[in-house]
């Protein structure tokens, strides 16, 4: 890394002015936004900052993995996490490998232990696990020895997305504390809403789920944030909205009546973006279904930060495979980031 990270949690003075101990990363996985407290919230954010200055660079690569494997282990599709990942451990100088369930064993019958395990022998540190099963990567971690990293878990959690939602609401609003977020579209099945919520609350932003009654479970106000069925009321109050992709794959049934209504209801079209603040940020984890929750207008417009969001996905990805693999290693944390 170019320079230390200026996180609040790596300061040394402790709130009496007396002498605080360095904040040390101890999570050898991520398997959710569930388990991360703010501080370490705050600290994956605080490194991943310090890493996008290596993306900026004629030589493009720290030293931080070299001699680690990273497999990534793709059960289901993915073009932004997968590429960002495989990325991110080239940068830290790791190798890498690729597993993607189409054209593998697993169309033989291999259960995905048995798939993890047999990659495992060929000598690996970290897993990336993304699969349509929730706790998929969870059950791998209580299995097999190596960090395993959540790269979403069927309609569980995405912490890396939340991360990079997160590290670009701060980056643009200079801070998420007080900020009022709503995440719109099909709640229920999806795991970029609960690890932003989960996230965001963690931090001290405000949080409204916007979407037909089929797709917003009213238990979700137990995680700390508000249900609105209309977008229109929310429009003037938020600082950002969190557009998200209806998940035909998780659902079977039909749960509104056309994709046209759904639309007319819960689509960000230029008429609702002019009732918005000026300065709004519309964001979207992807892939977009242009025309359905989004229009191509606001989705390219210039309140967007949708690609930024992508960009920081990197460096995000970067600090998530370098903080777990140099967990309870301090010294060699110090030592290999130059
Ligand atoms: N946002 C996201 O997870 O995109 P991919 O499915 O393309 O990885």
């Amino acid at each position: 890394m170019a320079k230390k990270a200026s996180s609040s949690s790596e300061s040394t003075k402790g709130e009496s002015g007396g002498q605080k101990r360095p904040f040390v990363w101890a999570r050898k996985d991520l398997l959710g936004m569930d388990e991360l407290s703010a501080e370490e919230i705050v600290h994956v954010l605080d490194t991943a900052e310090s890493f996008r200055e290596v993306s900026t660079r004629s030589i493009k690569k720290v030293p931080a993995l070299r001699g680690k494997v990273v497999a990534l282990m793709f059960f289901e599709d993915s073009t932004r996490t997968r590429m960002s990942f495989e990325l991110a451990a080239s940068r830290l100088s790791a190798d890498t490998m690729i597993f993607t369930s189409k054209g593998s064993s697993v169309a033989k019958g291999e259960t995905t232990l048995d798939t993890v395990r047999n990659v495992k022998a060929m000598g690996v540190d970290v897993f990336v696990i993304r699969h349509s099963q929730p706790g998929a990567p969870h059950m791998v971690s209580r299995k097999v020895d190596a960090s395993i990293i959540n790269a979403g878990d069927g309609a569980h959690e995405h912490p890396t997305q939340a991360l990079l939602d997160i590290f670009t609401l701060r980056q643009r609003l200079g801070g998420v504390a007080g900020r009022r977020v709503a995440i719109v579209g099909d709640i229920a099945h999806s795991r970029v809403a609960r690890s932003n919520i989960l996230g965001l609350r963690k931090l001290g932003a405000e949080v409204v789920v916007v979407g037909p009654p089929t797709m917003v479970p009213s238990a979700i106000t137990a995680m700390g944030c508000q249900i609105s069925h209309s977008l229109d009321d929310v429009l003037g109050e938020v600082d950002a909205i969190n557009m998200l992709r209806i998940q035909f794959e998780r659902f079977g049934g039909n749960l509104f009546p056309s994709l046209r209504e759904y639309s007319k209801v819960y689509g960000l079209n230029s008429q609702r973006l002019a009732r918005c603040r000026k300065d709004v940020l519309v964001m979207h984890p992807g892939p977009i279904n242009r025309g359905v929750e989004i229009t191509s207008h606001v989705a390219d417009g210039p309140n967007s930060c949708i690609l930024q969001q992508v960009t920081n996905g990197l460096a995000i990805r970067m600090a998530v495979l370098y903080l777990v693999t140099q967990a309870g290693e301090p010294e060699i944390r110090n030592s290999k980031t130059k």
